[in-house]
């Protein structure tokens, strides 16, 4: 883990891990908080949150080119990793993360009892879609389906989601690019998220059913927010503050 003297002379890690000593001596040092935040476009969105809840992450987070995947903070006990959107949900359910950061698409694919999700944070907002080829679109009623094959990230959801109606749902899992499955003869269907719409254009595909709007929530292990319940409830706090300032 980088640490040392930052930007603006912020303190990260060790360098920041000056022990606190009281008056009789007695040391205090909080164990460690690790929390774990998705790669991608929605760190853009995030950066400002973390900042407005007084975390500043060591100068390699923003860095692209380092292989980092663990950062110290300007808060001596506190440590960001940051991973895959599912993989922040499994590192939380399993407690090797305290909090985090998780839209509803995956929380809802894995559906894991020991996350508890109290709050949303607004960010990430995009849907959740069913889309095909343009020019199969217009002669297709989704509603006279009764098995459907499709590529997506999301097989529980979209069982789910189509069970719901009586129909059969066909899942082929890919981890990305699933906009290619139609062209390449895979399925003609995938279920996929939205945000701007360039993706689906771009590879020729429409939306022709809504499953579920999504945004990103701030994530935490049940069993540390029962065990930890000043510190971990003190950070749902502020993030629900931040998120009430930002809003009013
Ligand atoms: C997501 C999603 C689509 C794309 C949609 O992928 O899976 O491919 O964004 O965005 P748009 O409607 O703005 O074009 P992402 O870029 O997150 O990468 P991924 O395939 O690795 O998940």
């Amino acid at each position: 883990m980088e640490s040392g003297a930052g930007r603006g002379g912020i303190l990260y890690g060790a360098a920041a891990r000056e022990i606190p000593k009281s008056t009789d001596n007695v040391v205090t040092v909080k164990d460690e908080l690790v929390i774990a935040l998705p790669k991608g476009r929605i760190l853009e969105e995030l950066r400002p949150l973390l900042r407005s809840a007084g975390i500043e992450p060591e100068p390699a987070f923003d860095d692209s080119s380092s292989r980092a995947l663990s950062f110290a903070t300007n808060l001596p006990h506190v440590t960001i990793i940051r991973v895959r959107s599912f993989d922040v949900a499994t590192f939380v359910a399993f407690g090797a993360a305290h909090l985090g950061i998780a839209g509803n698409d995956v929380l809802t694919e894995f559906d894991y009892p020991e996350i508890y999700a109290p709050l949303d944070l607004g960010i990430g907002k995009c849907r959740m879609v069913v889309a095909e080829p343009v020019e199969l679109a217009p002669a297709d009623d989704p509603g006279r389906w009764s098995h459907v094959r499709v590529a997506t990230k999301y097989p529980e959801t979209t069982r789910r989601h189509f069970a719901a109606r009586g129909v059969h749902a066909e899942c082929i899992k890919l981890n990305g690019a699933m906009e290619l499955a139609p062209r390449l003869g895979l399925c003609r269907r995938i279920v996929d998220l939205v945000s701007t719409g360039n993706t689906l254009k771009a590879n020729g595909l429409v939306e022709v059913e809504h499953i579920a709007q999504v945004t990103s929530r701030l994530v935490v292990n049940r069993t540390a927010l029962k065990t930890r319940p000043d510190e971990i409830g003190g950070w749902v706090e502020r993030f629900r503050e931040v998120i009430l300032a930002d809003a009013a």
